[in-house]
């Protein structure tokens, strides 16, 4: 049977790698004295991913995308929802199998690593998980394959991260991720933290493990700029929302939601014959709290086409072309 769950093309059901169903994260904020209000982090957003794909996510800064990758695991338990891994429901599962399959990469190069443990420690740690190594021969081999594969030098074996430079530490934290031979990465802005000469490199490099350890991603990212290249497909979120959900070409080529609208314009473009002719949309208005969010449409605060519908109804996603999804009352 075909299924289109929002992989935006008919898939074979064993084609879907994690499937993602209204998953709801409602974090309980003190907002008084005795009163608490739920922080909706992450509110009813569904999506599939195909084997082998990356789904980009991008959106500003709060808008629940750490959330997202962080409920997807299981890191934070979801508030409500389902996430359906090879086929089976993850909730209420124990972890431990699905931490050798599912893995994160952080944004945070400099926090994510122990500052009291060797690149070594941090690696073979990952590799004493699965247990894959049947002596401290084969260890000490597998974490020097793990650093090459990554691009440390072998020399580094017993230094501490504070030795390293940033892209380097990231370098170590995507070995760790790898060292348990998953099959699901999420990638939560893996360069955000990074200069910008060094960006490239690792984005390439995740691509390039991705081919070679067949490994699927969920790469987020806060500037379309950046998951531009390296996703099949591409979620736009706003406040826990997801807004738009298509193929990477498409959003470019045809955004619709005019968030993502928006984001796009907001790109600098290198050729300045096309930024002279290009419109340029501001971004109007503040990023509504998550903590006291519009009615309706989370975004007709700052929408341009916002009529008294969307005061009213939230939007769900629809497809509105084939493998095209958007959550808005009047576009599409
Ligand atoms: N543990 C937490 N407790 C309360 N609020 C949280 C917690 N983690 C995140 N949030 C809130 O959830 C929202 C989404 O945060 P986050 O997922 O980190 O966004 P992003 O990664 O897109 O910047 C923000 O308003 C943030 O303050
Ligand atoms: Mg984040």
């Amino acid at each position: 049977m075909p299924d289109r769950n929002l992989t935006g093309q008919d898939a074979a059901k064993e084609d879907i790698l994690l499937e993602v169903k209204h998953l709801k994260k409602y974090f309980p904020v003190r907002t008084g004295f005795i009163r608490k209000t739920d922080l909706k982090a992450v509110d009813d957003v569904s999506f599939s991913i195909r084997r082998g794909e990356t789904l980009g996510i991008v959106g500003e800064s709060g808008c629940g995308k750490t959330t997202l990758g962080r409920t997807v695991l299981r890191l934070t338990e979801p508030t409500d929802g389902d996430i359906i891994y090879e086929g089976q429901s993850i909730i209420g599962k124990d972890m431990k199998e699905y931490r050798r399959k599912m893995q994160i990469v952080f944004q945070d190069p400099y926090a994510s690593l122990d500052p009291r443990k060797t690149v070594s420690d941090i690696i073979g740690e990952a590799i004493d998980i699965t247990k894959s190594a049947s002596g401290k021969e084969e260890r000490r081999e597998k974490i020097l394959q793990l650093m090459q594969l990554v691009g440390l030098n072998p020399e580094f074996y017993n230094r501490f991260p504070h030795e390293f430079s940033g892209g380097q530490r990231q370098r170590i934290g995507i070995a760790r991720a790898l060292a348990i031979d998953p099959g699901f990465i999420v990638c939560d802005e893996p360069v955000s933290a990074l200069d910008v000469s060094i960006q490239a490199q690792i984005v390439n490099m995740l691509e390039e493990l991705q081919e070679t350890r067949k490994l699927t991603y969920l790469f987020i990212a806060h500037d379309l700029a950046v998951v531009k290249h390296i996703s099949t497909r591409i979620g736009v979120m706003y406040l826990g929302h997801m807004v738009e959900l298509t193929y990477s070409a498409q959003l470019y080529r045809h955004p619709l939601h005019p968030y993502t609208q928006m984001l796009l314009s907001a790109i600098p473009i290198a050729n300045p014959d096309i930024s002279a002719v290009r419109k340029r949309i501001r971004l109007e208005g503040e990023l509504p709290s998550p903590l006291n969010p519009p009615s309706g449409c989370p975004f007709r605060t700052r929408c341009p086409r916002c009529t008294s519908q969307c005061c009213e109804d939230t939007p769900s996603l629809r497809e509105v072309e084939p493998g095209h999804f958007v959550a808005c009352h009047n576009c599409g």
